[in-house]
């Protein structure tokens, strides 16, 4: 080859290494995709294809190398050039205000603001760069030493393998940042989903699943799994002046890493406090674990004054959140019959408060996980809550163990109507197969009168409960019976509250096609595959007529829904069922093709972004730019990542710059935040 072709080569590379790390900038660390996901593959394939064939080509900091290298036997360490402390820790309002108080005295004066971050629960690192290359990646280790794990953190997107040099100047020479690897909690979930479906060993948290991803000694392992790192400061940074905390990150983010979010800056400590509170709310929104607020004195001239003690800075402090994660001991476990004849066996705990709640149960899903994790009756275990979600059994506590504790086995007859369970093939779950069980039969009601089915207000469990064990409910088809004597002679029952039901159901009587299938409780058949059916079918004949194949052949249906409902509707009772409601009354509206006028309380409203392009730019406030693109995604939006003759919508944020010109130019429908939040909230 002449050097003339091997110099075009060289350009090529050159050019397509530095649009894929700009590209891979604007994705991972802007939150701002800027092409789609098939042209930067075809570009990093073409790149794979040139440094294959001229190897010298593929740099250290080449975007090639975020696929993983060669698998190490073990890891060496190196030594951290300072030590990476850690922080003391604060558990209420007045150990803020005692440490605010030992700083003013330290610094003799009261006029001191701070920064407050986030205190994410991952893994910290440290990423050294010389002269602008990644060229070293430590874990924290015992704070001084650490494990070198370079290979693995080139391959986490948000980790810049070559800094941005600053608009002026030069990249620093030397630089050390640290920061926190995390996984979200949404891909922690996939994760051990894949993992299951492996028969792989399940990561117990987000954090432990972030630091068994990034301990691999196969980065193109590591590469597989969805890391991320936020930076949120530096050990040796030559050459990188600031006069503050928040300036520093500021500077930091100007060379390419990624900042939180959520970080404020510029607070007095009663604005800290406050802060505080606002992220014990949000915390329960983020899409990564949190597990406190991180308090630190903003001015580096202070902090340099203060300075450290052993193993800690005097300049800063975690404020941590009341833990969500307690031990107690299971006394019982007891098993619940579900809608579909499902057992779940759950943990009756002693009561124990986490994070201010007192819980007394706990979800063990099925058999398959109570082996899968061991657990015990009489085990002490470990007890997760999180948002208003059941709480969870996280594992049984081995070293507590004294001996007495039994294993758990599984009911061969419905603890309820007492027949005999089974256990279905292929399936954890072990089911009660009468259908006439009380326990379903309940379950089924409730599901039946819930919000996106009938939605008959007023028909609470208590109530739904006391009407079967009663002998008035046998089926959905009495519910449409019912009167107010009958209803007000029950437990807590008023003659208003009678009259307020029966006024619900009467309501309720005209419904919707895709809210009566979803009440119907099909296995397989929540609200999305109900609106599937609808929009295929249109109306309830339809839907009762269709074969197996056409069900299974829409898009977004699986074969399980398919076969349960063919089987459903093929059920005589379940026709006779039909039949009866709707001699009580019962009126089900054909499926108005979804257009912009959907009746009232369809539940289906269409949203003004279903089969819209939409383009997100400049920044929002009340959302992330990805919680946006999630959401409008979720109404039907195809979200790109730039303004052309095709977009339909573009939602202009904070300090929009060159799209939202561009989109005008074009006539493209342009949307602030306020007028975002507002649509998706109808959608
Ligand atoms: S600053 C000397 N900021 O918390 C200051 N740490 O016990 C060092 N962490 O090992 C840490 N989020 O893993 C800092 N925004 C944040 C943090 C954070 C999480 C972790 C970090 C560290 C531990 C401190």
């Amino acid at each position: 080859m002449t050097d003339q072709n091997f110099n075009d080569i060289k350009q090529e590379a050159l050019l397509l290494q530095e649009q894929l790390a700009e590209h891979n900038h604007s994705y991972h660390v802007l939150d701002d995709p800027v092409i789609s996901d098939g042209e930067y593959d075809r570009m990093m394939k073409r790149l794979i294809e040139i440094e294959k064939l001229h190897p010298a080509l593929s740099t250290p900091d080449s975007p090639t190398r975020r696929v993983g290298a060669t698998p190490l036997t073990s890891f060496d360490t190196a030594d951290h050039s300072t030590p990476m402390q850690s922080l003391d820790n604060a558990f209420n309002d007045q150990d803020i205000i005692d440490f605010h108080n030992r700083v003013a005295k330290l610094l003799e004066t009261d006029e001191i603001r701070y920064t407050v971050e986030p205190k994410l629960d991952g893994l910290a690192v440290e990423l050294r760069y010389e002269q602008g290359i990644l060229t070293l990646a430590l874990t924290r280790g015992d704070g001084t030493t650490g494990e070198v794990i370079t290979d693995n953190a080139r391959t986490i997107n948000s980790v810049p393998l070559k800094l941005t040099p600053p608009p002026q100047g030069k990249n620093p020479g030397f630089l050390e940042v640290r920061g926190e690897v995390i996984i979200n909690s949404r891909d922690f979930e996939t994760l051990n989903k894949k993992r299951l479906e492996m028969d792989e060993p399940l990561f117990a948290n987000p954090r432990n699943a972030a630091a068994g991803s990034l301990r691999q000694l196969d980065s193109r392992v590591t590469a597989q799994r969805p890391l991320e790192i936020f930076i949120y400061g530096t050990g040796i940074a030559r050459g990188l002046e600031a006069n503050s905390h928040a300036g520093l990150l500021d500077t930091l983010k100007t060379l390419g890493f990624r900042i939180n979010p959520e970080i404020r800056t510029g607070l007095t400590v009663t604005e800290v406090l406050d802060r505080f509170k606002e992220l014990e709310v949000l915390r329960e929104n983020l899409p990564y674990e949190i597990d406190g607020m991180v308090i630190k004195v903003d001015d580096i001239a202070f902090q340099n004054t203060l300075g450290v003690k052993a193993k800690s800075p005097r300049w800063a402090i975690a404020y941590k959140f009341p833990a969500m994660e307690e031990t107690t001991v299971i006394t019982d476990i007891k098993v619940q019959v579900g809608r579909t004849g499902t057992l779940t066996p759950v943990a009756i705990l002693e009561p124990v408060s986490i994070g201010g709640v007192m819980v007394a149960r706990a979800s063990l899903h099925n058999m398959d996980e109570i082996q899968r994790k061991d657990i015990r009756i009489k085990d002490t275990v470990l007890v997760k809550r999180a948002g208003d979600v059941i709480p969870k059994v996280v594992k049984p506590v081995i070293a507590k163990r004294t001996g007495d504790e039994e294993v758990f086995v599984m009911p061969d007859h419905c603890p309820v109507c007492h027949s005999p369970v089974r256990r279905l093939e292929n399936e954890a779950a072990v089911k009660c197969i009468n259908a006439s069980c009380q326990a379903q039969l309940k379950q089924r009601i409730k599901h039946f009168v819930s919000k996106a089915g009938f939605d008959m207000d007023g028909l609470g469990a208590k109530l739904v409960d006391q009407l079967v064990d009663r002998d008035i409910l046998h089926s959905f088809a009495d519910l449409f019976t019912l009167d107010k004597v009958t209803l007000s002679a029950m437990d807590r029952m008023g003659d208003k509250s009678a009259a307020n039901v029966v006024r619900a159901i009467e309501k309720s009587k005209r419904v919707p096609l895709k809210r009566f299938l979803f009440a119907l409780g099909m296995d397989h058949t929540g609200d999305s595959a109900a609106l599937l059916l609808c929009e295929a079918f249109s109306t309830l004949g339809a839907v009762m007529a269709a074969k197996n194949e056409e069900i299974a052949a829409i898009d977004g249906i699986g074969p399980k829904t398919a076969a349960s409902v063919v089987m459903f509707f093929e059920n005589q009772e379940n026709l006779a069922m039909i039949e009866e409601m709707v001699n009580n009354g019962v009126v089900i509206e054909d499926h108005q093709a979804l257009g912009n006028n959907l009746g009232e309380g369809t539940g289906v409203q269409k949203s003004i972004f279903n089969g819209k392009t939409v383009v997100l730019t400049g920044s929002l406030v009340t959302m992330t730019r990805s919680e946006a693109k999630k959401r409008l995604q979720e109404q039907g939006a195809k979200v790109t990542g730039s303004v052309s003759a095709k977009t339909d919508i573009l939602v202009a944020g904070e300090s929009s710059g060159s799209k939202l010109t561009k989109a005008r130019s074009l006539g493209v429908t342009v949307m602030d935040e306020d007028e975002l939040t507002a649509q998706l909230n109808k959608g």
